[in-house]
């Protein structure tokens, strides 16, 4: 299976951050943002990767990845979204990269440490997405169950006022190739973009929507708030140290005094 990071965007939640780059080069503890998904898809296996960006410093990605070898990326390339037009216009750069087969995609802000190798080995046709709970799902994609059976997912809402579930679509799907038809199908969203949960809803329509649970730490890195607390993660993991180990430091009776 090949991989797509969608990296594009002017990331204008972050400003003044992102008046200096790409937001998805800007550090999450001690990496570059993009680096995170590239591992997730290397460590399942995909060093086939096409990284879709956009934005006034769209070049910048070629002077911290190069040619991707030493992240573990066999081939690299690059696609430009010349619009701001959701994610689902992004992916639609992959068409051609993808050459009729399997896509594992990824949102270029999301960090994780679960393992989607198996998932990724066992995926033959349609579309799966992965879920984690969240205490804030009216941010994100939000599955619906069926009621009579609650392993069916019967739609997907895009940020509901009113959740009909305690999950958050997050920003990691495989597909076939029908994505492409369906991504030609759908209509921009009341804030002007291809909705990928548009798309999505597509393959519910068919019964070809699988999903799993994503096990381990997942955030998105968008707003302040998500990118302050995936860097959290990341330097507790790292450092084998908890955060109050760092707050200590300014915090009277710490490591300063
Ligand atoms: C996007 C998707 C949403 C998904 C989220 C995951 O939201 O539209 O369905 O849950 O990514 O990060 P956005 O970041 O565009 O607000």
């Amino acid at each position: 299976m090949k991989g797509v990071i969608l990296a594009g965007g002017l990331g204008t939640r972050l400003y003044p951050l992102t008046y200096a780059t790409n937001k998805h080069l800007l550090p999450v503890y001690d990496k570059p943002m993009v680096f995170y998904p590239i591992r997730t898809l290397v460590q399942a296996g995909i060093t086939d990767i096409l990284i879709v960006t956009g934005g006034p410093y769209a070049g910048h990605f070629l002077g911290v990845l190069r040619n991707g070898k030493q992240l573990g990326i066999r081939h690299l390339e690059y696609a430009f979204q010349e619009e701001e037009g959701g994610i689902a216009q992004a992916l639609s750069l992959a068409e051609d990269f993808s050459d009729g087969g399997n896509l594992a995609v990824i949102l270029g802000d999301n960090t994780t440490d679960a393992d989607i190798s198996e998932a990724v080995a066992g995926f033959r046709s349609g579309a799966m997405v992965f879920l984690r709970r969240v205490p804030d799902p009216e941010r994100f994609g939000v599955p619906v169950f069926d009621p009579q059976d609650p392993r069916r997912i019967i739609a997907i809402e895009e940020k509901p006022a009113q959740p009909k579930s305690q999950f958050a679509v997050t920003g990691l799907y495989l597909y076939d190739h029908k994505v492409f038809d369906f991504i030609r199908s759908i209509k921009p969203s009341a804030r002007g973009e291809l909705e990928i949960t548009d798309v999505n809803n597509r393959y519910i329509e068919i019964g070809e929507l699988q999903w799993a649970e994503l096990n381990g730490f997942w955030s998105d890195a968008g707003t302040f708030e998500s990118l302050f607390r995936s860097s959290a993660y990341w330097a507790q993991k790292v450092t084998g140290r908890a955060c109050e180990d760092f707050a200590r430091y300014w915090t009277p009776g710490g490591a300063a005094d």
